[in-house]
């Protein structure tokens, strides 16, 4: 596990309220960002805290990922998310995030083994995905096969079934993604196949058929691959921050994972992709134009967003933007589509980078601005491009929660708040109720 750099500073912000003057420490982590510790704010001085949305709250220490928003450096475990997405693969990058350190040889090729042969499911899931509409939209059912999982598994949590689980959830995640598929669409379920990659196992869990051969293509398994490494971890992003917080009472992790998938379902956070593509479609249908598009998200009377662009943390172009910007022509040469939704999505992006609106909010394409159109040109259903999300911030959910349960100052999440309701008052008997 790498070593946490961190110190408390010499210097301390000294706070004056109501006579009495507290010095509340500095802490500074290892690339020189300073915190101020507020553990003993409320106890020395009877204040709180507010921070709607948590913009300036640090939740916890991390050894995990570094961002620099105003810079758009994204690090895991202080490897350039540049070198990972151009030299390594998807399983490497997990371990690297699991355990602090990129793998040896033989590290990883027992991470991958023991990763292809937990990809089944116990053949009961059958039942399970048969009880669902057959248009549920599988984030859900995602997360109801995570939770579901835990009643398969239910030994004790010691160290090493946390390292079973941790192995279970990556390999089996895929399987059942591409079962919600399946099920959405009709077809049988297609078995893993542990000669198989893990993209590759992937596509062939999703594209193929009983009646026919599926060979999935190396070029669009490595472009599954690249995404994955690009979403496996952005540190206390809402998803994360949410399985800390489940994981945090002690939930075991199926049930912080899918609480977890819950929250990244949302279209403000990894429900974004899914919304960009309808987006680039409804323009490519109705608006006919990228400008229209943009004064109307620009409209403050009017609740459209340039979905895909902005984000709470990069004011600069989202580095994982820009990779898979260049990647996204690859893919659609190597498909060989026309992409008329690249297109439009490249003019919005130019259009809006030129607009005082959006440079003066510094608001800039983020990672799923162009995901979705790669996810297309794969073949890969809009109700699924969430899931893709999921299937990368696994390892990163897993590596944050396993984080917090070894922090020696690891407590249960318990925001405070600022009550704006009513004062005490009387009953009111229903009879006397106006
Ligand atoms: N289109 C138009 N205006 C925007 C946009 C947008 N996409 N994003 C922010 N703004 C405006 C917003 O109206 C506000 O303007 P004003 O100051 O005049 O009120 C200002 O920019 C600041 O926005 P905010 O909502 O306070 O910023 P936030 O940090 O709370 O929200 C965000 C970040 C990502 C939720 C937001 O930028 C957004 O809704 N973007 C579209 C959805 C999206 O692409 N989400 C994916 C995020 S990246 C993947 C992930 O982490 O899951």
């Amino acid at each position: 596990m790498a070593t946490q750099v961190l110190s408390t500073t010499k210097r301390a912000v000294t706070l004056s309220y109501d006579g009495v003057t507290t010095h509340l420490p500095l802490i500074e982590g290892s690339e020189g960002e300073v915190g101020l510790d507020l553990e003993k704010l409320r106890s020395t001085t009877g204040l709180i805290t507010l921070d709607p949305g948590f913009g300036n709250t640090g939740s916890c220490t991390s050894a995990i990922t570094f961002i620099d928003g105003e810079r758009g450096i994204l690090r895991y475990r202080g490897y350039p998310i540049e070198e990972l997405a151009a030299r390594s693969t998807f399983l490497e990058v997990a371990w690297l995030l699991l355990y602090g350190q990129l793998p040896t040889a033989v590290e990883l090729a027992r991470f991958e083994t023991d990763v292809r042969h937990h990809t089944m499911l116990h053949e009961n899931f059958g039942r399970f995905f048969d009880a669902l509409p057959k248009d549920a939209h599988p984030m859900p059912v995602c997360a109801a096969a995570i939770g579901a999982l835990a009643t398969f598994y239910q030994e004790p949590e010691t160290e090493r079934a946390i390292q079973e689980t941790t192995v279970r959830l990556i390999a089996k995640m895929p399987t059942i993604a591409a079962c919600s598929y399946k099920h959405s669409i009709g077809q049988p379920f297609i078995y893993p196949q542990n000669h198989l990659d893990y993209a590759s196992n992937f596509l062939h869990m999703m594209f193929a058929t009983p009646c026919e051969e599926y060979v999935a293509d190396p070029v669009l398994a490595r472009a599954i691959d690249l995404l994955l490494i690009l979403h496996a971890d952005h540190e206390q992003n809402c998803s994360t921050s949410t399985v800390r917080m489940v994981g945090s009472s002690r939930a075991n992790l199926f049930a912080s994972i899918s609480a977890g998938i819950g929250a990244l379902w949302g279209p403000l956070h990894g429900g974004a992709n899914q919304q960009v593509i309808e987006m680039l479609e409804r323009i490519a249908i109705e608006e006919g134009t990228a400008d229209r598009f943009i004064a109307k998200a620009k409209d403050r009377n009017d609740t459209t967003r340039l979905m895909g662009f902005g984000h709470r943390v990069y004011k600069s172009y989202d580095p994982r933007a820009a990779i898979l910007k260049r990647a996204c022509a690859d893919v659609i040469k190597r498909v060989g589509v026309e992409s008329q939704l690249l297109e439009i999505a490249m003019r919005l992006e130019e259009v809006a980078l030129r607009d005082d609106y959006f440079v003066s909010r510094k608001l800039y394409p983020n990672v799923d601005f162009y995901s979705g159109v790669i996810y297309k040109a794969l073949g890969i259903p809009e109700n699924m491009f969430t899931v893709m999300f999921t299937l990368g911030r696994l390892p990163g959910w897993i590596a944050q929660w396993m984080e917090m349960r070894n922090d020696p100052e690891f407590r249960i999440a318990r925001p405070r708040q600022i009550y704006t309701g009513p004062k005490q008052r009387a009953f009111v008997p229903i009879e006397k109720r106006a």
